[in-house]
């Protein structure tokens, strides 16, 4: 037998402004998989993960709400941990960054940082918004891409042409948070020198720290140098402030890894572990962090050199993977395919979508689609059609012909050792996270278990009961060889892997329970495990999209402007009068009118705007217009929203008008006087 590991594995710390969609549960799942692998090995493996939940972002969401950044991130917090838990994550502790242990190691890492002379002060120059009085990060500043021309891009990097560059290239900047011109700034920043770390980061990745693909992406990084870190931001910002640096605040960045030490420390309080023993520099347990591809130079330069400059040990592994496509597309709120773990398990079994991500996660960082016709289909052949299938064609034979009991021997030996021999592969593919591989060789193995069946009919031979003693037999044979199937299984499926041990009559398994066929002993009676899915239920993750279900008025895409309303919501959030000040209204005369094949909410309209000329949008108001009443008639558009790409083109504006919906939607009275261009007070 191997020697007991002790591990420490966390997912990365999703933000705290958002819920948890498909696509970090493809990471958690990732996780839980490898973490409940562990466990059933006999090894200890203890799993943490916190919320993130400093910075801008939720400094100003929780702003635009109404709160304080702390009752958001605590509302948000209980959301996830509930939906983790009902994806039946596995983990030991779930903290926040927004901790009292986390604050307390980010100050002790910082300072160990400095005293070793990796900290050092340098004056940059920054954009400033002037009327918000804060700095602004690289993302809080839009404007035309210096490279193309095009419009509305970030500060950091242009969309339509993929240049980078920072806001001060910008033409005709400006600030998100105030609409206005950001000036630029001087301020005094704290960095951390990285540079330093060039040679012992090289050899932390020769030690096999990370996958092969992600050592090259590192080569890279490496050729070009690695530069400084700013860790600091100024006040205003939602973070812990830095010792010794009064309204410095640590970069979110910064804090968040820390995080996982955080939650650790709770974890290491609450049973009595040792922190030291996995974060002592030369610990001998092992730390894994998963991680989804975007986030590797955080994980794989910065929080390595940040661990080994602090003086303590570095991360045994960072396991990267890729994103969760849908249907073949990026998950994207406008197209309706940013699915939320709650829509998920509104209708579906969590263990549908842990096995589905499990049999297409190979160990590398492809991205995964996740295309809902495959999803249905195979639910159905694998779980349904297959491996349950085993067990309920074989469990009510055995209660009717022998009374629950099992057989005392096994039919064929040899077929069963069949089955045991594949262990080690199986388990090795669980340990190098290709999931991919070891569900081919456990499916594989069931149909290996249903062709057993089939050969021998037992349904056939149940209806004579002389045969008793061989249907006992075969259905023996046949459970064995799903027990066997369910212990390899669940680390994927654990609900249905702790009802069947039930089913047996079983204390819970462990990885060489699957070694020793169970014979002789009676068994409970079969309660169907899984059921068919529905593939218009599962169509229905899909929402339609948001542009089409807009009504006017409350309309508001779902990644909106801070305080905009989503449609069908209670009350609509109190914006203050300068939010109010940003939103550019103005007459617009529609000029053309058309229905969109496909849509049966939209039309498509061509506006005059006056001086601002002329664009189209898409407004949901068909239900009411004919399109050819709508010609010349004036209406009032938000003239500032930013173009919002739909599945039927870019809308450069949205339609305001009165009215509940449907049929009763009321634009501008046409002999109102108003003039296309004039702005709307
Ligand atoms: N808060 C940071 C992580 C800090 S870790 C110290 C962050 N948060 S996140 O919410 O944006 O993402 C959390 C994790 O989910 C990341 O590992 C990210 O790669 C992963 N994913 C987010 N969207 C994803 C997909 N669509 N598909 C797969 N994983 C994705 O980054
Ligand atoms: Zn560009």
């Amino acid at each position: 037998m191997k020697p007991h590991r002790r591990i420490l594995v966390t997912s990365a710390l999703p933000y705290a402004n958002g819920p948890i969609h498909l696509g970090y549960l493809l990471e958690a799942i990732q996780t839980d998989i490898w973490v409940r692998f562990q466990r059933l090995r006999g090894n200890e493996c203890l799993y943490v993960c916190a919320d993130d939940t400093h910075g801008t972002p939720i400094m100003l969401k929780a702003q635009a709400e109404g709160i304080s950044p702390e009752q958001l991130i605590e509302q948000v917090n209980v959301e996830h941990r509930r939906d983790l838990a009902d994806m039946l994550i596995s983990l030991d502790n779930f903290g926040s960054t927004h901790s009292a242990e986390n604050k307390v190691l980010c100050e002790r890492l910082y300072i160990a940082l400095r005293e070793a002379g990796h900290i050092e002060r340098r004056t940059i120059r920054q954009a400033y918004d002037a009327v918000a009085n804060m700095f602004l990060p690289d993302r809080y500043v839009k404007g035309t891409c210096p490279n193309c021309a095009t419009p509305g891009q970030y500060g950091d990097s242009c969309e339509a042409c993929g240049a980078t560059y920072t806001p001060a290239d910008l033409k005709d900047p400006i600030s998100v948070v105030s609409g206005t011109r950001p000036i630029e700034r001087e301020s005094e920043h704290y960095f951390f020198r990285l540079s330093k770390f060039d040679a012992d980061l090289r050899s932390w990745i020769t030690e096999g720290a990370v996958q092969e693909s992600v050592a090259r992406k590192l080569e890279e990084w490496f050729s070009q140098g690695l530069r400084d870190w700013d860790i600091s931001r100024d006040a205003p910002y939602f973070g812990f402030e830095i010792p010794g640096a009064p309204g410095k605040y640590f970069y979110v960045w910064f804090d968040a890894p820390i995080g996982y030490l955080a939650s650790f420390t709770q974890l290491c309080e609450r049973i009595g572990v040792r922190f030291d023993d996995f974060f002592a520099a030369g610990a001998s347990t092992e730390l894994h962090h998963f991680i989804g591809k975007d986030i590797l130079y955080f994980h794989t330069l910065f929080w390595p050199a940040v661990l080994q400059g602090a003086g303590l040990r570095r991360p045994t592994a960072v396991h990267a993977h890729g994103f969760v496509t849908i249907n073949g597309q990026k998950m994207s709120k406008s197209r309706g395919t940013f699915i939320t773990a709650r829509r998920y398990l509104d209708s579906f079994s969590p263990e549908y979508l842990r096995y589905y991500f499990a049999a297409k996660l190979g160990p590398g960082i492809e991205d995964l689609d996740m295309n809902l016709e495959e999803f249905t289909a195979r639910l159905n052949s694998d779980i349904v059609g297959k491996l349950v299938n085993i067990a309920s064609r074989c469990a009510g034979f055995i209660s009717k012909s022998s009374g629950g009991k099992l057989a005392a021997s096994l039919a064929d030996r040899d077929l069963f050792a069949a089955f045991t021999a594949r262990a080690e592969q199986i388990g090795a593919a669980y340990e190098s996270l290709d999931y991919a591989g070891a569900i081919r060789e456990i499916m594989a193995l069931a149909d290996r278990a249903n062709q057993y069946i089939d050969q021998r009919k037992p349904w056939m031979l149940a209806k004579n009961s002389e045969n008793a003693a061989e249907v006992q037999a075969i259905c023996t044979q046949g459970l064995n060889f799903f027990r066997t199937l369910m212990i390899y299984l669940s680390p994927v499926l654990p609900v249905m892997a702790a009802k069947s041990a039930l089913f047996f009559g079983e204390a819970p398994w462990c990885w060489s329970t699957a070694g020793t066929p169970l014979l002789g002993t009676t068994i409970q009676p079969y309660e169907a495990l899984a059921s068919r899915l529905d593939m218009k239920a599962v169509a229905g993750l899909i929402e339609p999209a948001a542009a089409e279900i807009a009504a006017p008025v409350t309309a508001a895409p779902r990644a909106a402007a801070p305080g905009a309303v989503a449609p069908g919501a209670a009350a609509p959030a109190m914006i203050s009068i300068e939010d109010f000040a940003r939103i550019d209204l103005r007459v617009a005369k529609i000029l053309s009118a058309e229905l969109i094949p496909g849509a049966d909410k939209l039309l498509k309209l061509r506006v005059d705007l006056g001086e601002q000329g002329e664009r189209d949008l898409f407004a949901g108001i068909r239900a009411a217009y004919d399109p050819a009443n709508l010609v010349g008639r004036l209406t009032v558009v938000v003239a500032n929203l930013q173009p919002r790409k739909m599945r039927f083109g870019t809308s450069a504006g949205m339609v305001l008008a009165a009215g509940p919906g449907g049929k009763d939607i009321f634009l501008l009275s046409p002999d109102s006087g108003a003039a296309p261009g004039m702005r709307v007070k």
